[in-house]
């Protein structure tokens, strides 16, 4: 047995049945679980995201905090939170594009595994979290303290979302549906919760009755879900939009995540919504080699839109549109063009972006995940 699963086995043995969320919390984050040993997103990694792909991503995120930046008016400081930053490849890459709020920037790369705040660190160069936060220094003739200005841009990595209420973009990609979540079922005609206990050395499900208020929940969400469907529910997701609007004065939360509503997601089956994934392919089922593999659930966008309805829901594909992918890829369509027949080292490098775009619009693929904004302010 993993050492998470012992530890799993333990609290099952103190507390009884326990919720799924207590299962993921373990297998994830708690110590020499998946992502607190260092797993997860890139190439020599676990799994590939869009981040990872390569740097496009990125760019055309730096060109969409630049919009966010000018209709917000300029601001500075303006404070880009990046949250589930994994081993900060994406900040890599938005500073790479060299936006334009740059002399205003503070990025600030949130990421909870120690880790992969350590491998984010070998590659951003970052300063304390207190000064890219702050400080304010007092002005001359003692007015009000001010932040510096023009002084970006400059990063941190923290691992919880900041307090107070000053940041422009709050952008997660992957995040929300790597958050533990709980699982319910419908049987007899009712929702009821699926908690997990031991049974000799294996992790088996049993069925609790649920509390009521996720019961009324399910069935206005689910309300045609027959026997046997089963569907994530995720107060953790919810718990966090909240606060990243609670975060932001001026500008958006935007989050990116394979997103169905709660009724597709009983119609599809947690064959279909709940993943594990490890060493570059998928992984096994989700109660054995706790600890080893990545487990993974399809966001409820409709149980996020109880916090408040999203401005704007579309795909990745038409989000990268949105924000100039086009425009990025101009350049390195006519190079391959122009290039192809020779094979020089110019059209190889085009090449790969294109691809690497195509990649990225895929709506089989990558270009099908959902992009959720919320306009705070704008
Ligand atoms: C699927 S990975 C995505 C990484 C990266 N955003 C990407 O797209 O490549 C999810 C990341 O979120 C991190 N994470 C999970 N819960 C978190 C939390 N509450 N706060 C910050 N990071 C968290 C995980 O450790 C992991 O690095």
């Amino acid at each position: 047995m993993t050492a998470p699963a012992e530890r799993l086995r333990a609290i099952v043995t103190r507390q009884g049945p326990v919720p799924w969320s207590v299962l993921v919390e373990v297998a994830l984050y708690g110590e020499g679980g998946f992502y607190a040993a260092g797993g997860g997103a890139g190439r020599h990694r676990d799994f590939l995201t869009s981040p990872e792909m390569g740097t496009l991503f990125g760019a055309v995120l730096a060109r969409a905090i630049d919009a966010t930046w000018e209709a917000c008016g300029r601001p500075d400081p303006w404070v880009v939170v990046e949250a589930g930053a994994g081993p900060g490849t994406l900040a890599a890459a938005v500073l790479a594009a060299a936006p334009a709020c740059a002399p205003a920037l503070r990025y600030v790369a949130v990421e909870v595994s120690p880790a992969l705040r350590s491998a984010a660190a070998g590659r951003l160069a970052l300063e304390d979290p207190a000064q890219v936060l702050g400080p304010r220094v007092a002005g001359a003739s003692g007015e009000a303290p001010a932040p510096r200005t023009g002084v970006g841009p400059l990063v941190a990595t923290v691992a919880d979302l900041p307090a107070g209420s000053e940041a422009g973009v709050v952008f997660a990609n992957e995040l929300l549906d790597n958050l533990p979540f709980d699982v319910y079922a419908r049987a007899d005609g009712t929702w009821q919760e699926v908690r997990v206990r031991t049974d000799d050395d294996a992790f088996v499900e049993v069925l609790v009755p649920a509390p009521p208020e996720v019961a009324a929940r399910l069935a206005a969400l689910a309300p045609d879900a027959p026997d046997g469907a089963r569907v994530p529910w995720q107060a953790r997701a919810v718990a966090w939009l909240r606060q990243a609007l609670a975060l932001v004065e001026c500008g958006r939360v935007v989050v990116v995540d394979y997103g169905r509503t709660t009724a597709e997601l009983a119609d599809v089956g947690p064959a279909a919504w709940m993943r594990t994934y490890r060493r570059g392919g998928p992984g096994l089922g989700p109660l054995i080699r706790i600890g080893e593999q990545d487990v993974t659930a399809d966001v409820a966008i409709d149980q996020l839109a109880a916090v408040r309805p999203p401005t704007r829901v579309r795909d990745q594909a038409a989000w990268l549109d949105a924000h100039g992918l086009a425009v990025l890829t101009a350049e390195a369509e006519r190079r391959w063009q122009e290039g192809a027949a020779s094979g020089g080292l110019s059209a190889v490098a085009a090449r790969s972006r294109v691809h690497e775009a195509r990649a990225l619009s895929d709506r089989s693929g990558l270009g099908g995940f959902t992009v959720c904004e919320w306009d705070v302010a704008l």
